[in-house]
């Protein structure tokens, strides 16, 4: 390991990369909007894949448009250690949530042929499609099929907001490709990603090493009530869908609150029907996102929101339908992966700490059907989700660090 232990990857070139990616789908605040199956994610695979074959590897892509890059290794039958992350962003995203996490790995790539470093085990960088979930849900959606969670058709029949099918989108920006979704067999994967909250930069250290994920559920909720004048109708006599919208709210808030300090919940996304002035809302649809690191408080939030919205929607003489349009459940990383991850950083003298990833991440289910951890960076005042999401040259440099001694020692080094 002589040779591992001065390996460190060039800071410079990654961040110029990451800038130079944040480029295609610029946002309205200094971030990004590159979501999945937009010309914008087109644009941003064709970066990426030029970056990747100028680096020697070789690309495959399969059905769901999940981008795979290999570096040959010394053994043609030593399975691979893959690793990466996604290129999809928020519509109102940062530069780095996903996009640090693969071109983290391209930058591994690119060291180890600067040093002539060959492995035992191939080395595939990849790209996986739709992280986000924000157009067509649920998040990870692609990794979720190849880790034999969801049905392909089932996937490619997702519609975004204006009804656009998933499979179509995937074919109109020219990525589906050809290769059945899953059949590939991993050693192991690795996937860099920043923290999304404030415990790294707020304690001062370096490096994150996750353990664990926690779970989600993701649920739609349509209230109904009825559209009426909002001057003339007595109040007695109102079905205000808005008003339980506001409840429902509150109610997902104080639920998430009983649990503290691991619990989140909130509503993301709002319709309000007719959405005028002076109609009474007759119906509002809504998302409900709650977490958990316990699945047993998980499952616990989720009955006492559904119960609470029955009781609301009577006392409201309103109807509520709740349907879950994603779900998983908490992760435990594997302790081999894991303990590589925690080595590389005490191997190249970085401050580290046990940490459970707040966000979902395709790490969570690649986990499923392989040896899986993550390295996590801190990012500045904990926001992600964010234009503003931001982090410094040096934690990028520590994080990529630590996903490439991580990797190679998994993939073992040919002296
Ligand atoms: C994915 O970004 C998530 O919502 O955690
Ligand atoms: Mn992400
Ligand atoms: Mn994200």
């Amino acid at each position: 390991m002589s040779l591992l232990s001065n390996l460190q990857i060039d800071g410079d070139r990654l961040w110029d990369s990451l800038m130079e990616m944040a480029k295609i789908g610029p946002g309205v605040a200094g971030g990004n909007n590159r979501q999945t199956l937009t010309d914008e994610d087109g644009e941003g695979r064709k970066l990426f894949q030029s970056w990747a074959e100028a680096a020697g590897m070789t690309m495959g892509v399969d059905t769901m448009g999940n981008m795979f890059f290999t570096r040959e290794g010394a053994d043609p039958e030593a399975l691979p250690v893959y690793v990466g992350s996604h290129l999809d962003t928020q519509p109102t995203g940062g530069k780095y949530d996903g996009v640090l996490g693969v071109l983290g790995a391209l930058e591994l790539v690119r060291t180890l042929n600067d040093l002539n470093i060959r492995t035992k085990h191939p080395i595939v960088v990849v790209n996986w499609t739709n992280e986000e979930g924000t157009r067509f849900a649920p998040a990870m959606l692609a990794s979720g099929v190849f880790a034999g969670v969801h049905e392909e058709a089932w996937a490619k029949d997702k519609v975004d907001a204006k009804g656009k099918r998933f499979g179509d989108e995937l074919k109109r920006i020219g990525w589906e490709g050809d290769e059945p979704v899953g059949a590939r067999k991993m050693k192991a994967f690795f996937e860099l990603h920043i923290e999304q909250g404030p415990i790294l930069e707020d304690e001062g250290i370096d490096i994150g090493v996750v353990t664990h994920g926690q779970g989600l559920y993701w649920l739609e909720v349509t209230l109904t009530g009825k559209e009426s004048h909002t001057g003339s109708t007595p109040m007695p006599k109102r079905r205000n869908a808005g008003l339980g919208l506001a409840r429902v709210t509150e109610l997902v808030h104080e639920v998430a609150m009983d649990y503290q300090p691991s619990a989140v919940g909130a509503i993301g996304h709002i319709d309000v029907y007719p959405n005028s002035r002076n109609i009474i809302p007759g119906r509002a649809v809504f998302t409900i996102d709650i977490r958990s690191p316990s699945k047993k408080t998980l499952d616990e939030m989720r009955e006492r929101i559904e119960d609470g919205i029955d009781l609301i929607a009577e006392a409201l003489d309103i109807e509520a339908s709740v349907d879950e349009v994603g779900h998983f459940d908490p992760v435990t990383f594997d302790p081999g992966c894991v303990k590589a991850v925690r080595d590389a950083a005490e191997r190249l003298g970085y401050s580290h700490t046990n940490i459970v990833s707040g966000a979902g991440h395709d790490a969570c289910w690649i986990n499923r059907i392989a040896p899986t951890a993550m390295v996590m960076c801190p990012c500045v005042d904990g926001l992600s989700h964010n234009e503003a999401e931001e982090i410094t040259k040096e934690w990028a440099t520590a994080g990529a660090n630590v996903l490439m001694h991580a990797v190679v020692e998994t993939a073992g080094v040919v002296e």
